[in-house]
């Protein structure tokens, strides 16, 4: 809130007055400058590259075979002492980002895509070591040959004329981080709390932890974030999640196959908290399994 305060953003909570917001015309995605991205913009642009973005994500819809079994061979073959998030969190929601691409899971794939930073507003915002690490997971992407998935079908999309050469270049990254950064805050999340306080269903998992806290809209009165943390951490309206289906499903794998690992019992050490006033999530957490 302070951190919002000092940079002249409003805040508007409770849920009533956040749905409101999320649904009002008069509040913008769209800070203006033209952004090709689908988080940063509304109109027609926006429903075009969103449709195309939609279209992707339901290929996810239910999850592959191939995409569950990497997932639970991750969870499965985690060891008697692990960290949640670079051990369990990390691999599932990199295998879940590399399938929406339809790419190679790679480590320059994860390490490029988690230097954007924890902001997704990566070529508009202040943030110059996230914009460049964005800006050359762009080009890298716009190099790479993929197979069926996402960047195939962005790719064809715009030999379609559905998408400029600038939505083509752009919206690869913003897709792969919208489908990594929550995801991996909110499984590491929830594997803390079955670690600590056992089982809960996904959905209520992921309204109590909200790992998007807030989302920016731009008014007559000047920018204001809109928090989720009232039972709305997918947002609502015109830009509310289009993964949340394949969120909770991924969300469903990973936390079952965790609890199983978990049966015997645990003890978790050295919980170190993310900072970020938008993005709630760990940085990391040792589990040792009991024997
Ligand atoms: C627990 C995991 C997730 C959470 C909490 C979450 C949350 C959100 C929220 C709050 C927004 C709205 C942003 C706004 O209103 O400005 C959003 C947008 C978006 N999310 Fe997710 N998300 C998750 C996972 C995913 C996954 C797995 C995918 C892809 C498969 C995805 C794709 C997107 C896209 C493309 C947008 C932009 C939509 C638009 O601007 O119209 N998200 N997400």
């Amino acid at each position: 809130m302070e951190e919002f305060e000092k940079r002249g953003i409003g805040v508007v909570s409770g849920r009533d007055a956040c749905a409101r917001a999320l649904r009002s015309p008069d509040l913008t995605s769209d800070p203006g400058g033209g952004s090709p991205s689908v988080l940063l913009r509304d109109g027609d642009g926006h429903t075009r590259v969103r449709g195309v973005l939609r279209e992707i994500i339901a290929g996810l819809e239910p999850l592959p075979d191939a995409v569950v079994a990497s997932i639970e061979a991750a969870v499965g073959g985690l060891g008697s002492s692990f960290d949640l998030v670079r051990d369990f969190a990390r691999p599932v929601a990199g295998t879940v980002a590399s399938a929406v691409l339809g790419v190679g899971l790679d480590d320059g794939f994860l390490d490029r895509l988690e230097a954007t930073t924890a902001n997704l507003d990566v070529f508009g915002g202040t943030d110059r070591a996230g914009q460049a690490a964005a800006f050359r997971l762009a080009v890298q992407l716009s190099r790479t040959p993929a197979g069926p998935g996402g960047l195939t079908a962005l790719r064809e999309a715009h030999a379609a004329g559905r998408l400029d050469d600038d939505e083509l270049m752009f919206n690869p990254v913003v897709l792969a981080h919208a489908a990594y950064e929550n995801s991996l805050n909110f499984l590491a999340c929830a594997g803390l709390e079955l670690a600590t306080s056992g089982p809960r269903s996904v959905r209520e998992l992921v309204t109590a932890i909200c790992p998007a806290r807030y989302v920016l809209r731009f008014g007559p009165d000047g920018p204001v974030a809109v928090s989720l943390t009232d039972g709305l951490p997918f947002g609502l309206g015109r830009h509310a999640c289009p993964g949340s289906g394949v969120a909770l499903a991924e969300g469903e794998i990973a936390l079952t196959a965790l609890a199983k690992h978990l049966d015997s019992g645990c003890e978790v050490r050295k919980v170190r908290w993310k900072t970020h006033p938008v993005f709630h999530g760990l940085v990391s957490a040792q589990v040792v399994v009991s024997v």
